[in-house]
């Protein structure tokens, strides 16, 4: 009996390669960036299983050009806005997400940018590499202190809990939106953080911090009504999906003064950056690092291999996001 083909978008750690190649044929993209439309198809042609990346973008075409015997698209990230889950559930097609193995990672970076853009980091270090003056003075680079201030926490699953308690150990206080309230147990573990509706969290935080999934409902939930609803003084940060934020009312709230600044690891057209945050001080941009580090990356790629396999081998995959189709 011929052995199912499983087709990988892009290089991934080996051990989740190998693990693959014990149950399956594995061709993996030889390429070093993301596949083009039409290399996308090819790739996917004739696969059982799919293990994609969030730039590989999945729909009922490319779906149909994978063909029939598709079980399964295994996307090697949380966030599976890539991918048209209704139309791979119309197809049967059982999609999978990588949820947990990356939540302390994306909440240390989280927590960089929090404290590279109160505390200026990178224009701190913009500064000694460029070789300009400097002594130790009262007045230079002065940023914003953590401690005692609020934490707006957008979207409090996994990630954003991990956000939350890391920001505790920094003396701050935690405010928290989402469409239902957290049981009473989580609000008091996170030191007694308040539900408050997305408007009011806008109003009252030192640092706003999103980690909301994108979905029609949250794209450019942080427009320009909502940037003029935060303080001044505060500080945004995403570190969720670009297109949550709406670039363009970003630069130009930063460019009036009234916000203080950003920190950035996603961008609403990836990996371009609207060019109104290049030239300014008071952001810190990232490449999308959130889950980068090698333990992460692994047990990411680990875990998108074994729910393609469970599919392959007929069992529950791990983690779903479409579990009806099973
Ligand atoms: C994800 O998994 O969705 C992250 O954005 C990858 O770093």
């Amino acid at each position: 009996m011929s052995r199912a083909r499983i087709a990988v978008t892009r290089r991934l750690p080996e051990p989740a390669l190998e693990r693959l190649r014990e149950a399956a044929e594995v061709w993996v993209s030889p390429h070093d960036r993301p596949l083009d439309l039409g290399e996308l198809r090819d790739a996917v042609a004739g696969a059982e299983a799919v293990l994609t990346l969030l730039h590989d973008r999945v729909d009922g075409a490319l779906l149909d050009a994978a063909g029939e015997q598709l079980r399964c698209v295994a996307n090697v990230a949380v966030g599976f806005d890539n991918i048209d889950v209704a139309a791979a559930s119309e197809r049967g097609v059982v999609v999978t997400n990588t949820p947990g193995v990356l939540t302390d990672a994306t909440a240390d970076l989280t927590l960089a940018l929090i404290l590279g853009v109160t505390r200026r980091v990178g224009e701190g270090e913009r500064w000694v590499r460029e070789g300009r003056f400097w002594s130790w003075d009262m007045f230079f680079l002065l940023g914003a202190g953590l401690t005692g201030k609020t934490l707006g926490v957008v979207g409090l699953g996994g990630i954003g809990r991990s956000v939350a308690r890391r920001a505790l150990g920094f003396g701050m206080e935690i405010v928290y939106s989402t469409p239902r309230r957290a049981p009473p147990d989580v609000e008091a573990s996170l030191g007694g953080a308040r539900h408050l509706p997305l408007d009011e969290l806008l109003r009252v935080s030192d640092v706003v911090s999103l980690h909301c999934p994108l979905t029609p409902a949250t794209r450019h939930l942080i427009d320009a009504r909502a940037l003029a609803l935060m303080r001044p003084s505060a500080f945004l940060v995403n570190t969720a999906r670009g297109p949550v934020v709406d670039e363009a009312a970003l630069v130009d709230a930063l460019e009036a003064g009234t916000l203080a600044g950003a920190g950035l690891d996603v961008y609403e057209r990836e990996p371009e950056v609207h060019p109104g945050l290049l030239e300014r001080d008071d952001v810190v941009l990232l490449p999308h690092l959130g889950s980068a580090t090698i333990e992460t990356r692994t047990a990411m790629a680990m875990l998108a291999a074994e729910n393609a396999i469970a599919m392959l081998e007929g069992r529950r995959p791990p983690t779903a996001v479409n579990p009806d189709v099973l």
